[in-house]
């Protein structure tokens, strides 16, 4: 048998799932038994029915998965798989600069570690982040966190005045707008879509703003035949699968070359997949006050969808 058949045959054996996001290889959101983006594949690890869900994406939607659905066996092929966004927050500093704002609410990304949901009244990921904000009083102060580039994007998207911390994803800060601006001289009829956590004068430039789903749906729907995207690469192998005729381009962060892979996101293999199904190995465990606790702002979210 090949890797993918002893996959296959161990999901089945043990009644396991495989999850996966848009920025995995090809391979394994190819194998995977569900492909989303942040919010879709938390609403679907809270409804599994597996015994077991093997999730090949960064450690935070692993957790999350755990949070949501704690009697399963949640595990990560590779437990280096993290998430430089999330590494951003550490809870023990955002626990002192939250302590300056007692008045505001903390609305924080998806993106972020169980300790600092636990100190969070909602998440909120790229799909939902507008509707939930929206859904509060004009005068409900909050603090957003930990992605300083979306937070800013949805201040001036709804006319917030959010307190921002300052933190950002690796691959997104890094997407020069000079690269943009050679890209769209050398395409000048592309439209431009962006993933929010891009810095400001990237989604300046944006026709299209929204998460993984909503990109790859943009270009699937969508008139035009060419497209520069400002997002991780991974998303490339789901867009051409949907719309195999058109040209997609994506913004590299050095010399317009596809080299803004996430690396975390990247380490996750076919072998490793099958090794934490075969041995049991990188389970993700969390004591009951961490999951009651970090799972109510969650749970909003999920009302709020
Ligand atoms: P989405 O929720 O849009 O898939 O984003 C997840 C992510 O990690 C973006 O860097
Ligand atoms: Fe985190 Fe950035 Fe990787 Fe998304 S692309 S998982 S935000 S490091």
């Amino acid at each position: 048998m090949n890797i993918e058949e002893k996959i296959k045959k161990i999901k089945k054996d043990k009644n396991a799932i495989v999850l996966t996001h848009f920025y995995a290889k090809p391979e394994v959101q190819n194998i995977a038994d569900y492909l989303g983006d942040s919010l879709a594949l938390s609403q679907y690890a809270q409804k599994t029915t597996a015994d077991i869900i093997v999730f090949a994406g960064v450690y935070f939607m692993a957790e999350t998965a755990k949070i949501l659905n704690p009697t399963k066996k949640v595990y990560i092929p590779d437990r280096e798989s993290l998430c430089s966004l999330a590494d951003s927050c550490p809870a023990d500093e955002f626990a002192e600069f939250k302590q300056k704002y007692p008045e505001h609410i903390v609305i924080s990304y998806i993106n972020s570690t169980a300790e600092i949901k636990m100190l969070s009244d909602i998440i909120c990921t790229s799909s939902n982040a507008k509707k939930i904000i929206s859904s509060l009083d004009k005068n409900q102060k909050i603090i957003f966190a930990p992605d300083r580039n979306l937070g800013n994007y949805l201040n001036k998207e709804l006319n917030r005045n959010m307190i921002l911390w300052d933190g950002a994803c690796h691959v997104h800060d890094n997407l020069k707008v000079e690269h943009l601006v050679e890209l769209k001289k050398q395409y000048p009829s592309a439209k431009v879509i962006a993933h929010p956590e891009c810095r400001q004068f990237i989604l300046e430039l944006a026709d299209f703003i929204g998460s993984t789903t909503a990109l790859i749906n943009y270009v699937e729907k969508s008139l035009d035949d060419t497209f520069i995207v400002a997002t991780e690469t991974g998303i490339l192998h789901s867009m051409r699968k949907v719309a195999p005729n058109k040209k997609i381009v994506i913004l590299g962060s050095e010399e317009n070359s596809e080299c803004n892979d996430c690396k975390y996101m990247k380490l996750n293999t076919l072998e490793k997949i099958y090794d934490c199904l075969n041995q049991g190995k990188n389970e993700i465990v969390l004591d009951e006050k961490t999951i009651e606790k970090a799972k109510l702002p969650i749970l909003r979210m999920l009302e709020l969808s």
